[in-house]
């Protein structure tokens, strides 16, 4: 039974579902990553693959950028296809001096200036925070790694160009770690479903400093923020 936006049949997707943005980054995962892959959705090119990492069953697909869209598919695939647990990779920019390219940062929770949690819950604040047993796996993963990723509050921005800048002084002033634009939407999606979220980012740019990753230390970068996802899966 095919969703509006995903043309897996019921059964295809793995209980877990690793989402990075670009659906591209899902074929890298997939075909780097994962044995005996099958594609199982096409539609607008959101590209969704099942396979296997050291024998577990796990799916990989792109979320696209923003909430609308990572809450679009990450419905779909709670709802209409069982998926239990949707772990997002993705990339961030840092707001603070602490908080460097190539750090890995895990939302623990997710402030934003979406209007989409109020939609839920009759206009209150809603904490959305990620689901503690994935985050608990995921740290003790890195630990075993050996890394050290930044834990905490994000900011899941409407905006990417952002008209003021005033306001990253703010957010740096209460703690957020760093801005990217899905996570507060996956949180509050996962919450009315009854699922379980968290989200994972690789800092790519420093909005301070305007420091950038080039794309080879991106590609690498990402890469040992997916092995960390993956191991903790296990
Ligand atoms: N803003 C929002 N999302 C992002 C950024 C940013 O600066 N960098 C990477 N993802």
């Amino acid at each position: 039974m095919p969703t509006p936006h995903i043309s897996a049949n019921v059964g295809d997707f793995a209980e877990t579902v690793i989402m990075p943005g670009d659906p591209l980054r899902a074929k890298f995962i997939a075909d780097n990553y994962l044995t005996n892959v099958k594609q199982v959705t096409e539609v607008r090119n959101m590209f969704g693959y099942t396979g296997e990492y050291k024998g577990k069953r796990i799916s990989v697909m792109g979320s696209g950028m923003g909430i609308p869209s990572m809450s679009i598919y990450a419905t779909e695939l709670y709802r209409d296809y069982g998926v239990e647990s949707i772990i997002r990779v993705g990339s961030c920019g840092s707001i603070r001096d602490d908080i460097q390219l190539e750090d890995i940062v895990v939302a623990m929770g997710a402030s934003t200036d979406s209007n989409v949690n109020r939609q839920r819950l009759n206009n209150y604040d809603f904490a959305a925070i990620a689901n503690y047993e994935l985050l608990e796996k995921v740290m003790s993963t890195a630990k075993r790694l050996g890394k050290t990723p930044k834990v905490g509050n994000v900011f899941s921005a409407d905006l990417f160009y952002v008209p003021e800048f005033e306001v990253f002084a703010t957010l740096e002033k209460y703690g957020i770690l760093a801005v990217e634009m899905e996570a507060a939407g996956l949180y509050g999606v996962a919450a009315e479903l009854g699922k379980k979220a968290l989200c994972l980012l690789t800092v790519s740019d420093h909005i301070k400093t305007g420091e950038k990753m080039s794309a080879a230390d991106r590609q690498l970068k990402f890469g040992e923020m997916i092995e960390v996802t993956l191991e903790s899966i296990l």
